[in-house]
């Protein structure tokens, strides 16, 4: 028998105002993006921003369905439309947030297993590492360098290369 220990790093701010005017936009953009949610049934607002090499924002937010499986989440609307709509794009920064005008909570909310194993598709797709900032009330922020860091053991598409043909 093996033991084997996996380290996870991450770094917290107390306030995003030292980050670059790039960064503070998409965070200020994944936080409006929360208004627009559609979330009628758990009332849970979250909101996604996408900042592309070439400087551009992708926005997206929960949409909920009364058949509750087929709604998604904020992460994945942002990246699915990201992919739909700039099939080719380098995605440097993922700014994820909850609209905690409506929650009894400070914490900081970390994304759904769906959404790592999405966001690490995105990684394998584009062959790099995508920042993830996962802002908390006022300006706090917890900063990810990749989601290595937050879904170690991940299923990906090297295992599928293995099927024998
Ligand atoms: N939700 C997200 O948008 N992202 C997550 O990572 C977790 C959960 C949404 C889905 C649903 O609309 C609501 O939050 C409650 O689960």
């Amino acid at each position: 028998m093996r033991e084997i220990k996996i380290e996870h790093s991450f770094r917290l701010f107390e306030d995003y105002s030292s980050f670059d005017a790039e960064l503070t936009t998409l965070f200020e953009a994944a936080k409006t993006a929360t208004k627009s949610a559609y979330a009628p049934y758990s009332g849970f607002r979250v909101g996604a921003a996408v900042l592309l090499e070439t400087g551009e924002i992708v926005i997206g937010n929960n949409q909920e369905n009364a058949a509750y499986p087929s709604g998604l989440c904020a992460e994945r609307v942002a990246l699915f439309y990201t992919s739909a709509r700039y099939p080719d794009a380098v995605i440097k920064a993922l700014a994820i947030t909850i609209d905690y005008s409506s929650v009894e909570t400070d914490d900081i909310i970390p994304p759904c297993g769906g959404c790592r194993q999405v966001i690490a598709e995105s990684e394998a797709k584009q062959t790099g590492s995508i920042r993830i900032f996962l802002l908390g009330r006022d300006q706090r922020v917890c900063q990810i360098d990749s989601i290595e860091q937050l879904l170690p053991l991940a299923f990906s598409r090297e295992v599928l290369s293995t099927v024998k043909s």
